[in-house]
């Protein structure tokens, strides 16, 4: 008996301490679109340490499937689109005697490139192999250079960042920076910064500063161009110091061991900082494989460990621990690096953009990092504190881009009705909201947008307050008011939890203000009445089933009149009744999952649901307002298992900073979120029991029986162990204290939501 007993708390314990990267595939979505970051970094971690390649399109993650390595660089973004950021503070190894180091320096590839959590492999044509581990201000390189070479090289070019060839002139810049060797400890090592500007969020110029030191001895010279994009050398040698806001400039180490590791420190404070960063993270000594195991440590504790399951499902497994990590990269961590502004909040950056994650990635981050999430709030605020506005997006310390709406208010009203106080001054919060809702920011006249700010704030706020909706004066007026609408519902949610009843009810009837932009003679495929353009005192013409260009200059953002009129999730009830009543609500879901409807989505049947573009997120579950909830499990489900796969190209667009990711996960735990209310609309979970994790030690413990791949339709299901008949739940049902959702699962769908429908507040005139 002792025997066994002892065996059972050595599973225990063991089972505890399982490592579940292996669980991830770090290169989904690294190719056809997905743009995801293959390389190595922590949680939310600063520093993403990866190759850039390039094969003549936008690296957006550094990273291509083919092409040639032109560096191994420490910054990277994952998933965007739009245009290349970062891509900065490298190195890159080469064989041979370099008479010009601004000579386009590049490699080949030897064979495909190897990618685990926390360690990543490239094999060059040279026969150089790279090897990357990283911590969250540093990264290790390790260089095995092939026997019987001579003159090998590694390369630091400050210039070096991620070029754009899409014409837009979001192209990043070098602007200049400085290089120092130091030799001390008998050590040489370098310093110095660049200047960097652009890019999607068309940042004014920032600085990163690095500290590099190499474990064997090295001898230099020094490079310096006669320009900032010249090529043309005027200095090569031993020099110890350039500085420079008009030429190139780097160096080249030239090695004598064939196995020399680098680690290189970061910071956007000082070359001071950057050396402490590494001393601190990485000291003199550290192996590669110990940094890679503190790595996959660290995902572990802060994320994976987050969701258990004891099923045994490898590819299900594995999708759910991949989406995880996906979703967890981005936003940055930089408390401590804010070169801005002295403060003792947190600082968070790289919001690459709250119109991507808003809907499903913030509100997982609350439920699986809920330290970091409460910092990450705190960060914004304190953002608005020191710059006037919480933006809908930040990157290289710099506010911006702003697609629809002020979208930052969802995720803070999010936050606010889940309970999230801790250190939040929730008064400077809601201020920070108001100031989106009152203030219209400056216009910083980009091209984008002639009309307003893309910076910051809400551009079209002007035509908002004045008329209740927007007029074509103002770029994607459609699309914006039916996010200004959502913006000003959280607003009211805010408003309300801290007792400011006349700042709720005027926020309240505003976030309805999205029906003056209904036209009731929209007509299209049988159905009648849509979101649409109107100015003054009439609509504009305009088919539900086209958005024109659907960019920047159009009505409509990036999806169609027919996506966009269903996205007032605050006031559903009343789209139900504008548009007919139950079955005509259900028809028109239907008409988006139809194939063939339209020319474009061709890799989606052509139908009008674009399961690669947030505006679309939502909508296969709303099905649940009217009692259908065996339809939007349907639909849902379909989407989830078509379109995801955890492979390089698993995904069905941009993950956009783990939005895609984010979606899939609520989808496999059978809970979609209404960002800004309490309420999750009830699916179907994919495991038979998945437990998730959640702060001061609570649970939620999710079951199913009866389900497999075919049967997945809720039969009846019990919450906290009673009787469930709504196709909805809240917070406090089974998040803020723990809780069990316990499924029956079948292939029959049965109308087991007899009870009380989800609720639209603004059509009820309540606050959630
Ligand atoms: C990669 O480099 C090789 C050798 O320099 C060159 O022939 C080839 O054109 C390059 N490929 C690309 C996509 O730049
Ligand atoms: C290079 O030579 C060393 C010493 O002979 C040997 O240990 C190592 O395996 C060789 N490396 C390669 C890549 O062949
Ligand atoms: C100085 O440069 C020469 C090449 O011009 C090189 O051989 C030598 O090793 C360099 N010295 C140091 C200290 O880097
Ligand atoms: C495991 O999950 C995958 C993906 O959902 C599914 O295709 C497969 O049939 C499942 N395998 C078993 C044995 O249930
Ligand atoms: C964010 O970074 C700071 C500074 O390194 C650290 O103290 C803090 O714990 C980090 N937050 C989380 C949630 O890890
Ligand atoms: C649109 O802009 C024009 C030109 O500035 C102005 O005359 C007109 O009043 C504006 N329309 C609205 C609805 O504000
Ligand atoms: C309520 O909110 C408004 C902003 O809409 C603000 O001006 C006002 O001071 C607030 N009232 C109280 C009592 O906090
Ligand atoms: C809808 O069309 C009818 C018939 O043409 C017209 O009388 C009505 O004014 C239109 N309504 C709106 C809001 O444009
Ligand atoms: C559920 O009941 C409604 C009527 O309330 C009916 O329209 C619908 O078809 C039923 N659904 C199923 C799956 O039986
Ligand atoms: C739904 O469940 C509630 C709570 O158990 C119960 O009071 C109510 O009668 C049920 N409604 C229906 C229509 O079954």
């Amino acid at each position: 008996m002792l025997v066994w007993a002892l065996f059972l708390v050595a599973c225990v314990a063991s089972g505890q301490s399982e490592d579940l990267t292996k669980y991830v595939r770090t290169d989904t979505g690294s190719i056809d679109g997905g743009n995801t970051f293959p390389g190595v970094t922590w949680p939310l971690g600063m520093v993403k340490l990866g190759p850039d390649l390039e094969n003549g399109a936008d690296s957006y993650s550094g990273y291509q499937p083919n092409g040639n390595f032109t560096g191994f660089s420490m910054l990277h973004e994952s998933g965007t689109g739009g245009a290349p950021k970062y891509g900065v503070v490298s190195q890159l190894p080469l064989i041979g005697s370099i008479t010009n180091p601004l000579d386009n320096l590049h490699d080949t590839r030897a064979s495909p490139d190897v990618t685990e959590v926390g360690y990543y492999r490239s094999s060059l044509g040279s026969g150089i192999v790279v090897e990357l581990a990283a911590r969250t201000r540093g990264g290790l390189y390790r260089y095995t250079f092939p026997n019987g070479t001579m003159d090998r090289n590694i390369v630091v070019d400050v210039s070096h960042v991620l070029p754009s060839y899409r014409g837009q002139g979001l192209g990043q810049n070098y602007l200049g920076g400085q290089i120092d060797i130091k030799e001390d400890d008998e050590q040489i090592h370098y310093e110095g910064y660049g200047i960097y500007d652009n890019g999607w969020n068309r940042a004014a110029p920032w600085r990163v500063y690095f500290c590099g030191y190499f474990d064997t001895p090295v001898a230099y010279q020094t490079f310096l161009s006669d320009g900032r994009t010249s090529d043309v050398l005027v200095e090569y040698g031993n020099k110890t110091t350039y500085e420079s806001a008009e030429a190139r400039l780097g160096a080249v180490f030239f090695v004598k061991n064939t196995v020399v590791q680098s680690r290189v420190g970061v910071s956007f404070i000082s070359s001071e900082q950057a050396c402490r960063n590494i001393q601190e993270q990485i000291p003199a000594g550290t192996s590669l494989e110990t940094v890679r195991d503190m790595t996959k440590s660290a995902w572990n504790t802060d994320v994976l460990s987050k969701f258990t399951t004891t099923d045994t499902n490898e590819t299900m497994k594995t999708q759910l621990y991949t989406a995880m990590y996906f979703t967890s990269l981005l936003p940055t961590n930089k408390t401590g690096e804010n070169p801005l502004w002295e403060s003792s909040e947190p600082y968070y950056d790289d919001i690459f953009t709250f119109w991507d994650t808003f809907r499903c990635t913030t509100s997982l981050l609350h439920v699986l990092q809920p330290e970091a999430y409460e910092e990450f709030i705190r960060s914004l605020i304190d953002v608005w504190r020191h710059e006037g506005y919480v933006s809908d997006a930040r990157s290289s310390n710099w506010n911006g881009a702003v697609q629809g709406g002020s979208n930052s208010d969802n995720v803070m009203a999010d936050a606010f009705v889940k309970g999230v106080r801790g250190k939040i001054d929730w008064n400077d919060g809601f201020a920070a909201m108001v100031k989106n809702a009152e203030v219209t920011p400056p216009n910083d006249d980009d091209s984008r947008d002639p009309s307003g700010s893309v910076k910051e704030g809400r551009g079209a706020l002007p035509d908002w307050i004045e008329h209740g909706f927007i007029t074509p004066n103002f770029t994607r007026s459609v699309s914006r008011a039916i996010e200004y609408a959502a913006n000003d519902f959280a607003l009211s949610q805010v408003a309300h939890g801290l007792d400011n009843a006349t700042a709720a009810a005027k926020y309240l009837v505003r976030s309805r203000n999205w029906r003056n932009q209904w036209n009731p003679n929209m007509t299209a495929l049988g159905h009648t009445g849509f979101l649409g353009p109107r100015d003054l005192d009439d609509f504009l013409d305009q088919d539900p089933m086209s958005c024109g260009g659907c960019y920047w200059g159009d009505y409509y953002y990036q999806g169609l009149p027919w996506e966009y009129s269903f996205n007032a999730h605050h006031d559903i009830a009343e789209i139900v009744s504008l548009v007919g009543g139950r079955d005509r609500f259900i028809d028109r879901l239907e008409k988006l999952f139809t194939p063939g409807l339209i020319d474009g989505n061709a890799q989606f049947g052509n139908t009008m649901f674009n399961p690669g573009n947030e505006p679309s997120f939502g909508t296969p579950y709303l099905y649940n307002f009217v009692n259908r909830q065996d339809l939007s499990v349907r639909r849902s489900r379909h989407v989830a298992k078509s379109y995801y796969r955890p492979t390089p190209d698993g995904l069905p667009g941009n993950s956009d900073a783990g939005a895609m990711e984010s979606w899939l996960l609520w989808n496999m735990i059978g809970l979609y979120p209404l960002t800004g209310q309490t309420t999750f609309l009830i699916g179907s979970p994919w495991f038979q029991d998945l437990t998730i994790h959640l702060a001061e030690g609570k649970e939620l413990h999710i079951s199913s029986s009866g389900g497999s791949e075919e049967r997945f339709y809720v039969q009846s299901m019990k919450v906290n162990g009673e009787d469930w008949n709504k196709s909805w739940l809240a917070w406090a049902d089974v998040f803020e204290n723990g809780g069990t959702m316990e499924f029956v699962l079948g292939d029959i769908p049965t109308n087991w939501t007899t009870g009380p429908l989800p609720p639209s507040p603004a059509s009820e005139g309540r606050y959630m």
